[in-house]
């Protein structure tokens, strides 16, 4: 009776690592469930573009955090990675929303949208890590574009 207690026992600590293996993964499954990764209101106004190329380089270069047209890559979805990134886009888009422009969610230092570009400030290096969002790995060109393009579309807003 003893001996088996013993075997129950050697058998438990042999498989620990795998009930310990169930256990992440039912947890990483749980979390799957909470509702918290980044999502799309409706674009309320958008500012009057001084030319469509602005537009389009804003879009490849900024729309993912700070709009309300966010493409988060399939990985960004997956928690515990997309409360990171929905926190991101949280802040991002209430220093800056290009859907919500002249509202008041749009915040202050958007007005310094031109000089964060200049600057190689933003889109945040991280962004274009490991080759992702390549596009909006700007050439020098056209960081010079945006930047004129973000103060004239800004200047013509006011
Ligand atoms: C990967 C996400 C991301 C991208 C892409 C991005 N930003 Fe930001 N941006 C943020 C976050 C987060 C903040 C707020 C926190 C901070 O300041 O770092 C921010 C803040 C800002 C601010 C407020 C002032 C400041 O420096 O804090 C401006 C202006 C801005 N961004 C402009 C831009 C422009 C223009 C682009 C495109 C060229 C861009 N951002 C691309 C994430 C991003």
């Amino acid at each position: 009776m003893l001996g088996d207690m013993g075997k129950v026992g050697d058998v438990l600590a042999k498989r620990w690592w795998q009930w310990a293996l169930v256990g992440a993964v039912v947890v990483f499954l749980l979390i799957q469930l909470v509702p918290y990764r980044v999502s799309n209101p409706p674009v309320v106004n958008e500012p009057t573009w001084d030319s469509p190329q602005t537009r389009a380089l804003a879009v490849t270069a900024c729309y993912d955090c700070h709009s309300n047209e966010s493409k988060p890559l399939w990985f960004e979805k997956i928690a515990p990675i997309s409360w990171w990134i929905n926190n991101h886009v949280e802040e991002g888009r209430s220093a800056l929303n290009f859907s919500e422009w002249g509202t008041s969610k749009q915040g202050e230092e958007a007005r310094e949208a031109a000089e964060t570009v200049r600057e190689g400030e933003m889109p945040p290096s991280n962004y274009t890590w490991l080759g992702l969002h390549a596009a909006a790995n700007l050439t020098a060109k056209q960081r010079q574009q945006l930047a004129d393009g973000l103060r004239a579309t800004i200047a013509q807003s006011k």
